[in-house]
């Protein structure tokens, strides 16, 4: 195994912060067994809990990062959480070109820009998205059809009660969808929260 890539991954959860219990969260509740990451950079913990994820990044540090796929793959099979051997991929590409991929069970968008629109052909129907809205791709998602918010997970817990008071801005105005894809930037709301999650419902 080289290990300079899984101090590079070790320095980076340092920096980002553990992700680990989120993503364990989510993949229990839904029997997530399928996933793709559009803009994953090198945030490698969705393996540890999910059989097959396909990461997909542009940025050349992540690029030259999964060229070390078998050191990657060593790691995780150490570290994962399920019986079965995990399946690692990784695309070099905007997320916005086409993805040939099957689809998947649950689509991860995490500061990274609206990965929820961009991928959104790749879900499943009835698939989840799991989105904060650093960037507006959960306001996105509230305000498309496609999806339907169903939780909100705040310190890794998921709750599904009372989520007509989320994505209600002070002044009672609604959402200015062209300004939000312009600034890319989410917006704040009376009640926010750090994750959502949304079902792809068509
Ligand atoms: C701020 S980082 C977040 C990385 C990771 N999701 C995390 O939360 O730790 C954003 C990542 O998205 C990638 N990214 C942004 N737009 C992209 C695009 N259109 N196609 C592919 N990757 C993209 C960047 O290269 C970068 O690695």
């Amino acid at each position: 195994m080289d290990k300079k890539v899984i101090k590079e991954y070790q320095d980076y959860i340092n920096k980002i912060g553990n992700r680990k219990e989120l993503y364990k969260t989510v993949a229990d509740e839904y029997d997530i067994k399928t996933a793709i990451y559009p803009g994953s950079h090198i945030d490698i913990a969705p393996s540890m809990f999910i059989p097959k994820v396909i990461y997909i990044d542009n940025f050349k540090g992540a690029i030259k990062f999964f060229k070390q796929l078998d050191s990657i793959k060593e790691y995780i099979e150490e570290n994962k959480e399920y019986s079965t051997p995990a399946e690692i991929n990784f695309l070099g590409q905007d997320y916005n070109q086409p993805l040939e991929i099957e689809e998947v069970d649950l689509i991860i968008s995490q500061y990274a820009g609206f990965v929820g629109q961009a991928a959104k052909d790749s879900l499943k129907i009835g698939g989840i998205l799991l989105c904060n809205d650093s960037h507006g791709d959960a306001s996105l998602a509230k305000h498309d059809q496609d999806y339907k918010l169903i939780a909100v997970i705040e310190n890794n817990k998921i709750k599904k009660d009372n989520l007509d008071k989320y994505f209600k801005l002070a002044n009672g105005k609604p959402v200015d969808i062209k300004q939000l894809k312009e600034k890319m930037k989410g917006l704040k709301y009376e009640k926010m929260a750090g994750n959502y999650l949304f079902r792809k419902v068509k």
